[in-house]
């Protein structure tokens, strides 16, 4: 199976295949998602099977709007709901209690809560309004490599795969939305993305709790994507934390460097990758550098710059954390 690309006017032709329990790729303003029909345990579990992802890793519930969401919950909560008025359609994830047996155990992995989502997509939006009904939406990646931010990167790991991909050219943001867990008493963020616990607080007028990575609820881990290892080129990764220590990493045509373009301007190296002129620029391309370095096989070691200010840094961080599998580079 050759999997189609689909432009805008073709939308009618990926709501059939949803419907017909086919995987569609859908874009985001995060990155690329992977769609199937969420009430549709079949489909769900060809998922897992494409990106060959764990199964006791749950999906993302992907929805038009909240009235398409409150199908599967009892009541919606009042602070969802403050949430949902200030932030939807964006990159906000939002973790509640679902109505017994709403959703299929493969979308969410047996828990008793499922995570929503309602990007800020135009594509996407009209995607699943057509459908009618919600699709799940885990990165369409390969599971472990870096989240696809252009049609062409899901391509590459899902081509032969999956029926279609829906391209709405790069993603804006280029990180996965922020995960807020609403059903515990305190909220608390289980994966930072562009939207900040202070921003959540903000709105809610409640202090918000930061997930170190060792929250669990009866030994699983809150978002249990967090244990797998992630966002991983072949070759190893190193954090490269002060900007002066460029100067000082390995060099050769063995080594990838990615940094902001002033950073790169002062260093010599056969294989540079411009990650942009600010952090967010930065956020936007760090998938596409890692995917960079990883589709060139004379790359042995890949040095990355790191970041401790800017509203996006944490999240920034967080990945290339996962990538570099917390190596950071120390000079002599
Ligand atoms: O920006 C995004 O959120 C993208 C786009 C495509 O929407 N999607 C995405 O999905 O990043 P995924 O599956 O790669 O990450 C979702 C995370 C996983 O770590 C999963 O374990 C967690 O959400 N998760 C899903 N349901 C959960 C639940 N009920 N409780 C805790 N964590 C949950
Ligand atoms: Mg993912």
């Amino acid at each position: 199976m050759e999997t189609k690309i689909f432009k805008k006017e073709e939308i009618p032709e990926a709501v059939t295949l949803l419907k017909a329990g086919k995987l569609v790729a859908f874009p985001t303003e995060t990155v690329y998602g992977l769609g199937a029909l969420a009430t549709n345990e079949k489909a769900v579990k060809g998922v897992y099977e494409a990106k060959g992802r764990p199964s006791d890793n749950p999906l993302i519930v992907t929805v038009s709007d909240e009235k398409m969401m409150s199908r599967f919950v009892d009541q919606v909560p009042e602070k969802a709901k403050k949430l949902i008025k200030h932030f939807w359609p964006g990159p906000l994830t939002i973790i509640l209690f679902v109505k017994k047996d709403s959703l299929p155990t493969a979308v969410t992995g047996g828990l008793p809560t499922a995570a929503f989502r309602c990007p800020n997509d135009e594509l996407t939006h009209e995607l699943i309004s057509k459908l009618g009904d919600p699709i799940v939406g885990p990165s369409a990646n390969t599971s472990t490599k870096p989240s696809p931010t252009t049609a062409q990167h899901v391509y590459h790991d899902l081509n032969g795969k999956i029926a279609g991909i829906i391209d709405n050219g790069p993603t804006e943001i280029g990180l996965e939305s922020t995960i807020v867990d609403l059903s515990v008493d305190q909220p608390i963020v289980l994966r930072p993305g562009e939207i900040t616990p202070q921003e959540i607080a903000q709105v809610l007028g409640q202090e918000v709790l930061m997930n170190k990575g060792t929250t669990q609820t009866k030994g699983i881990p809150k978002a249990p994507g967090m244990k797998y290892r992630h966002y991983a080129p072949s070759a190893p990764v190193y954090i490269v934390d002060k900007e002066e220590d460029f100067q000082k990493i390995p060099q050769g045509p063995n080594i990838g460097v990615a940094a902001l373009n002033p950073v790169l301007a002062k260093i010599n190296s056969d294989n540079k990758f411009n990650l942009g002129d600010s952090i967010d620029e930065a956020a936007h391309n760090l998938f596409g550098a890692l995917r960079f370095f990883d589709n060139e096989n004379h790359i042995h070691e890949i040095y990355v710059q790191g970041f401790s200010k800017g509203n996006i840094s944490a999240a920034y961080m967080n990945r290339l954390n996962k990538s570099a599998a917390g190596h950071h580079f120390l000079a002599k």
